[in-house]
């Protein structure tokens, strides 16, 4: 599976160990920046990752940044992307199971690295379930028109 990874200052230290942690997994990681740690702005992040995922170019995205909100507010207004911020496991496995969630937000000043890498476990081991849910993810859906 391909991710596009990609960050803000707040979110850098943990996109770096996820990044390690996915590459060591076998996932095929891109990371979109930031490359070192430097003051961005987050939406400038959230629309480069989420325009990739919603072009097809990655199924996954994860965003960090210092809480996961910035990045999911900014990435939820890109056509096409349903962005998720998720601070436990079963939020992250319902995220993709319920919503079919192409992005994965999640807060660099908020979790330790083992909690966010759980997280990211039960995330890209979960499925969409389909079925009662495409009507409703396909509702949230008809919100961008
Ligand atoms: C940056 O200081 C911080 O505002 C940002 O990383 C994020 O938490 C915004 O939601």
């Amino acid at each position: 599976m391909k991710i596009i990874i990609g960050c803000d200052h707040g979110g850098f230290e943990l996109k770096e160990i996820l990044k390690k942690y996915l590459t060591d997994k076998g996932y095929d990681v891109e990371d979109y920046g930031i490359h070192q740690y430097e003051r961005v702005d987050y939406p400038d992040y959230a629309q480069k990752v989420g325009e990739a995922v919603a072009a097809g170019k990655a199924e996954q995205g994860i965003l960090v940044c210092g809480t996961g909100i910035g990045m999911s507010i900014a990435a939820n207004k890109v056509r096409g992307i349903r962005a998720a911020l998720c601070g436990d496991c079963y939020s992250a496995a319902k995220a993709r199971e319920h919503n079919n969630a192409n992005i994965l937000c999640l807060g660099g000043r908020v979790l330790g690295s083992g909690l966010a890498e759980q997280i990211v476990d039960a995330y890209l081991g979960a499925s969409f379930l389909g079925s009662y849910h495409e009507e409703r993810v396909r509702k949230i859906m008809a919100l961008e028109k």
